[in-house]
């Protein structure tokens, strides 16, 4: 009489045991729980920390995301906090990168970054226009395809700290092209840059920029 309760609740559990481990096979990875561990630094918004020096995440490109990822992981792209995160056995299965990845894709941008001191947009809209925008897109987006990060809308002080990365060639997957226009300006024109950069995409911010410069031609 024992007995039959007895399988029925090994019976049960092995039930349950199968479920767990084809939902492991099976299920999608989930963005938004793979994220958890990533709230204490880049909030949960993934709008990046309050002093603008952990970067924004949210609508950043998802190529260019799940690069980063995998860069981190092997050591390639050197940062403390992020090398630790990415060693966990999470970041192992490509699954979980490409969930992660495609989940702060689709998070809207920052709308309020931290910016630089506005004094000098105009320096940064001619360098932007004439050497940054081929690639990254007038608006600063990026682009999918060739893993080009969006920029606009970025925090000034982790933009100018990753633009002087670039020109030090500390930035190993900038393209040469890049680090070499970096290597060439001075400091008050990658302050300028970053800054305006850090503008991109806030009309708010921008509106002083374009009371300056009446061609016609700046973007909203
Ligand atoms: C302990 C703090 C910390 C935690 C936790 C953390 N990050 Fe980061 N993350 C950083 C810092 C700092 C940087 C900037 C690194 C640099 O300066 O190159 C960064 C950079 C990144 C970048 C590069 C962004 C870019 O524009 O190139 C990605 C992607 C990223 N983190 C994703 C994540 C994800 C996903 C998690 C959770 C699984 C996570 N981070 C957890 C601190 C953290
Ligand atoms: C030839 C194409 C090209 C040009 C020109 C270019 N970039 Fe980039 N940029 C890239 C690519 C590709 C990456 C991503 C590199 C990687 O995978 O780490 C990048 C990365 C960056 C990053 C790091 C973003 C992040 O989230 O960490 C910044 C900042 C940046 N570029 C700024 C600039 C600025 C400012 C200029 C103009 C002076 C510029 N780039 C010109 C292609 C370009």
């Amino acid at each position: 009489m024992f007995a039959v309760p007895h399988r029925r609740r090994a019976f049960a559990a092995s039930v349950a045991l199968l479920l767990g481990a084809t939902q492991a096979v099976a299920a999608p990875a989930d963005g938004s729980r793979l994220y958890a561990p990533c709230v204490v630094c880049h909030q949960p918004s993934a709008w990046g920390s309050p002093d603008g020096r952990i970067p924004n995440l949210a609508g950043q490109q998802r190529r260019y995301l799940e690069r980063q990822l995998a860069v981190f992981r092997s050591g390639a792209r050197i940062d403390t906090a992020m090398q630790v995160v990415t060693a966990h056995p999470t970041f192992s299965n490509q699954d979980n990168i490409d969930a992660l990845a495609g989940y702060l894709s689709h998070l809207q941008a920052n709308p309020d970054p931290v910016m630089g001191a506005g004094n000098h947009l105009r320096v940064g809209q001619e360098l932007f226009v004439h050497i940054c925008s081929a690639c990254h897109g007038a608006d600063g987006r990026g682009e999918s395809g060739n893993r080009v990060p969006r920029i606009a809308g970025q925090h000034y002080p982790y933009l100018r700290a990753q633009i002087e990365a670039a020109a030090g060639l500390h930035k190993e997957f900038a393209p040469p092209e890049m680090s070499g226009a970096l290597r060439a300006m001075l400091p008050g024109e990658k302050d300028a840059l970053a800054d305006y950069i850090s503008r991109l995409g806030n009309a708010d911010a921008l509106l002083d920029l374009n009371r300056v410069d009446h061609t016609g031609s700046s973007a909203p």
